[in-house]
């Protein structure tokens, strides 16, 4: 059951401000893209990964993520130079050749790039990578004990490392979606849709997403529960809605009814889909979603919720940027 991520960075990060587009932005020296593919391909489940840019930066999101720019032929990832890196056998399948680079190879450890080898080592496909992300979120990474390590028993999901792809996006998060869709392998059963803008969604969490849609949900999304009390209004808010120099503004919307919050969950990103639902949902689209999860519950399929994460937050704000960097910082 092969799984295809679509990675969508091909937004201009307005609320963020910064000079170049959002998944361009660095965090701790790496750019969100990479941080959002890496995290990805650490999950071992994903076989191919297509990322949306903005036009005319197609050369700055290859050199991000070190891959080839749109037009040219897909390549697995190139590995780093094996004397620079551990080995690990986190994604890999077990084969003699797996077996003899972890002899040979010290442990992983914090911000080690993972090199994963092929499931059938006699083809001529080099070894592919992963960078394993570093700082506060390698606790989410297993260690590199090929016995011990839940991570590298041989589930049926399991794949060498992804190979990946540029596309230029469209105007909407919408529309680069739908593009992505139409350029997917034909192999392709499981799609997950991810936002480059919430890089530190973490491998597990990828992993338990794609788990769920292939035990039989034709739709799984991660979602985490609301801290504040949500209200419905009678029209939307004006903004901004900071306060100024005068107080806040003056103008304002009439509450209609306040919404149950045990019953609401903040919803995040990696979505998974069974491919053909994904495809029926853009297809029979009307008008515009925020997320893809809404056009499969338009079409009256069953969306599951799972348990998301803190750290899959989207960077939106200068504030959520910073949030991002502190991840970084020493305790
Ligand atoms: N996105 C995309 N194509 C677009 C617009 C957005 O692929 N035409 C992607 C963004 O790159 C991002 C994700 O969709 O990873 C969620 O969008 P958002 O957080 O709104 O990012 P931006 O649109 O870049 O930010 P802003 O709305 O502040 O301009
Ligand atoms: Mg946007």
């Amino acid at each position: 059951m092969r799984v295809c991520a679509i990675l969508t960075a091909a937004g201009l990060g307005e609320r963020l401000g910064a000079n170049v587009p959002k998944a361009l932005v660095p965090v701790n020296g790496k750019a969100l893209v990479a941080w959002a593919f890496e995290n990805l391909a650490a999950s071992g489940v994903v076989g191919h990964v297509i990322v949306t840019c903005p036009p005319g930066f197609e050369g700055p999101f290859a050199e991000a993520l070190g891959i080839a720019p749109p037009g040219e032929p897909v390549l697995p990832v190139p590995c780093a130079p094996a004397e620079t890196h551990a080995f690990t056998a986190l994604p890999a399948t077990p084969s003699a050749f797996v077996a003899t680079l972890l002899q040979s190879a010290p442990p992983a450890h914090t911000g080690d790039t993972m090199c994963l080898a092929p499931d059938d080592v006699t083809n001529d496909f080099s070894l592919t990578q992963a960078s394993a992300p570093s700082g506060p979120l390698i606790k989410s990474l297993p260690t590199a004990d090929p016995v011990s390590s839940p991570q590298s028993r041989t589930s049926p999901l399991s794949e060498p490392g992804p190979s990946a792809e540029l596309l230029v996006g469209g105007g909407t998060r919408q529309e680069s979606v739908a593009a992505a869709l139409a350029a997917l392998p034909d192999d392709c059963e499981i799609v997950l849709v991810h936002d480059a803008a919430r890089p530190f969604a973490s491998p597990a969490l990828v992993q338990s997403v794609v788990e769920a849609v292939a035990a039989g949900n034709p739709a799984v999304i991660p979602g985490i529960p609301v801290a504040d009390t949500i209200k419905r209004l009678d029209h939307p808010l004006p903004a901004p809605v900071e306060p100024t120099a005068g107080g806040f503004p003056p103008q304002g919307a009439f509450v209609v009814g306040t919404e149950p919050r045990e019953l609401l969950a903040a919803i995040q990103t990696p979505q998974g889909f069974r491919r053909d639902v994904l495809e029926r949902a853009h297809k029979e689209a009307e008008g515009t979603a925020t997320d893809d999860a809404a056009l499969v519950e338009a079409l009256g399929e069953p969306v599951l919720v799972i348990a998301g994460e803190p750290t899959a937050r989207k960077i939106t704000t200068p504030q959520d940027l910073a949030w991002a960097e502190n991840l970084f910082s020493p305790i």
